[in-house]
């Protein structure tokens, strides 16, 4: 849905016109998985799939939220009553992005929101960040504070984290503030600098596929939150802040210090490699060699399944079928446990590679899974 379609619903709904229109998209992740909440390396990239906002200010301190892909009419909500966790809906994302600018002083005096999105949910690829992000950017430019993308990512990871409930880390909230388009994003999340890496796929006669294998398994939620409880945990017996500080030519002797600790000696390993990996990635990348990436992504892949164990039979499927079809590489994306897979291919074998995926899963008895071609793509804007 353009623009356009997403003015006139505001009109048809609000009976007025909004004040403009934004768009934020949803990620996938290159490399550098479970690495953000360790202070590590990762490299997003954004979808060409969008959360659109039509938004007008009020000055009544109330908030009407409406989705057009949810049924019934607009939620209404007073910003003072605003309460962390107070809200199990899907309303949660844009009220704690209200909350969490009032929270740091922000003025918002209300506002009324018309939602649409193009972005798959439950997939694994940030529909909540894209959500949080518009509303935030949307605020952002009506109301004035000027903050920065890092910035807006910070603050809806904040309504994020205490809003909604969800200990996730910053990686898919700046993927949707600061992505470019035919790039992947080298964000350190200790401090949250980045660099703009060139990621043409096209031009070098690739393709990356994103496989959404349409299946979330159940307690990912909390089996997230015990992954980095068990990495504070090992920084902890480390002595260091965080996993990101244990060098990767510190691995062996930092694994001999948690001799009897099998779970977090898994963890640590994962991420402390998976760092490496990222660093790899980079230079390739900058190098302008992306087919030699397709190894690492692969590496990645089987540290997140044996390792960190949040892979699952869906996705080790289509990274199996995908190698054994001739792929270049291919790994699990996002938190896991159901969720999507991306696969690095010549443009040649995308055919015959997602028959390949399509044919494994109907002999497994699984459901159809949704691939598409995924075109490194904008981070999030004002388009009206
Ligand atoms: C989810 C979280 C991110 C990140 C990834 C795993 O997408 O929201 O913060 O931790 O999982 O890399």
């Amino acid at each position: 849905m353009g623009a356009l379609e997403v003015q006139e619903g505001f009109t048809e709904l609000y009976g007025a016109e909004p004040e403009g229109v934004w768009a934020a998209p949803g990620r996938v992740n290159l490399i550098g998985e479970h690495t953000d909440y360790n202070d590590g390396f990762v490299m997003p990239f954004a979808l060409p799939h969008v959360t659109t906002a039509a938004v007008a200010r009020r000055d009544d301190g109330v908030l009407r939220l409406h989705s057009a892909d949810v049924p019934g009419g607009p939620v209404e909500l007073r910003i003072d009553d605003l309460a962390p966790q107070s809200d199990r809906n899907w309303t949660a994302y844009p009220a704690g992005v209200v909350w969490a600018l009032r929270e740091a002083g922000h003025e918002v005096t209300g506002a009324d929101v018309h939602l649409t999105s193009t972005v798959p949910t439950g997939a694994g690829l940030s529909s909540s960040a894209a959500l949080e992000v518009v509303v935030a950017l949307a605020l952002n430019d009506l109301y004035g504070p000027d903050l920065k993308g890092w910035q807006l990512a910070r603050l809806c990871q904040r309504a994020e984290n205490v809003y909604v409930g969800a200990p996730t880390g910053i990686m898919d909230q700046t993927a949707s503030a600061c992505c470019a388009s035919g790039h992947a994003l080298f964000l350190d999340t200790r401090d949250l600098s980045q660099r703009q890496v060139p990621f043409d796929l096209a031009a070098e006669g690739l393709r990356l596929l994103v496989v959404d294998t349409r299946v979330q398994h159940a307690h990912s939620d909390g089996e997230y939150g015990r992954r980095r409880t068990g990495c504070e945990k090992g920084a902890a017996l480390l002595g260091v802040d965080a996993l990101r500080d244990i060098p990767y030519d510190g691995l062996d002797a930092a694994l001999a210090e948690l001799a009897g600790e099998e779970e977090v000696t898994r963890l640590v390993r994962h991420v402390v490699t998976e760092n490496e990996r990222a660093e790899r990635v980079v230079s390739l990348l900058e190098a302008g060699d992306i087919r030699s990436i397709g190894p690492i992504l692969t590496e990645g892949h089987a540290s997140l399944r044996d390792d960190f164990r949040v892979s699952c039979p869906e996705l080790d499927l289509v990274v199996d079928t995908a190698l054994a079809s001739g792929a270049l590489g291919a790994r699990m994306t996002g938190g896991g446990f159901g969720g999507s897979a991306i696969v690095l291919t010549e443009s040649s074998g995308v055919p015959a590679l997602t028959k390949a995926i399509e044919q494994s899963f109907t002999d497994a008895g699984h459901r159809t899974p949704r691939v598409f071609e995924a075109v490194p793509s904008a981070g999030a804007r004002r388009s009206a």
